[in-house]
């Protein structure tokens, strides 16, 4: 038995990574592989909600009975939430969207040359901090992946976006892997919870954000 935490409400979610092409065939990506976030997909599914996950490129079958929107670069992405943010009651970003995208993409495939090619960089947008300041925002639930000094960079994370709620977690102990340790970021300051699957976390995760979310 699970309970209906979210019945009746819409989930937004970002997972996965982005990709961003240099040319015809290459591009820029991360090592993000997308269980994090399709693991809270389900999860939010299996506790009522209505679930719409926009999706770089992972290889993960989509969840059933959630909606999935394909996207590659940070921008359709980007573009796809927008679209959908206004209906959205709950907008979670799981995501390791690129920071930069490359100013000088070539149309074909880059032949090896006399020069080295020199690929610039230009920001994306973030997706999260624009729908956090949205006028009427969804309930934004954010992630935070770090290396190192989890705490300190999460926290400034969660205070630039302006989100109620960020998970942050080491890279060394989430990217790629089946389960994760995270600490829990909100006003009333930070909470860690146990090393735990994916899915278990993801469980828990919904219990957390259902306990703040303001009522319907
Ligand atoms: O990449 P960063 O560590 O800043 O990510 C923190 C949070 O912001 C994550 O929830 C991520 O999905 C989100 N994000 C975003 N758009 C970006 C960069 C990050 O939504 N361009």
């Amino acid at each position: 038995f699970v309970p209906q935490r979210l019945a009746g409400r819409k989930v937004l979610m970002t997972a996965g990574p982005t990709f961003e092409p240099i040319d015809a065939v290459r591009g820029i990506t991360n090592i993000s592989s997308g269980k994090m976030g399709y693991a809270l997909a389900r999860a939010c599914r299996d506790a009522g909600a209505e679930v719409t996950l926009v999706s770089g490129p992972t290889g993960l079958p989509c969840p059933e009975d959630v909606q999935r929107l394909d996207v590659g670069t940070a921008q359709e992405m980007y573009d796809a939430v927008l679209r959908h943010a206004g209906s959205a009651d709950i907008f979670i970003g799981v995501a390791a969207v690129a920071d930069y995208r490359v100013r000088n993409r070539a149309e074909h495939k880059l032949k090896k040359g006399d020069s080295v090619p020199v690929i610039e960089l230009e920001e994306n947008p973030d997706i999260l901090a624009t729908v956090a300041s949205l006028p009427a925002a969804p309930f934004c639930v954010g992630f935070a992946a770090e290396s190192r000094n989890l705490l300190e960079y999460a926290d400034a994370k969660r205070r630039r976006k302006k989100v109620p709620l960020l998970v942050a977690n080491l890279v060394q102990k989430a990217m790629g892997r089946d389960t994760n340790e995270v600490l829990l970021l909100d006003d009333a300051g930070s909470h860690a919870l146990p090393e735990m699957d994916k899915q278990a976390l993801a469980a828990r995760l919904v219990e957390e954000l259902a306990a703040r979310l303001p009522p319907a």
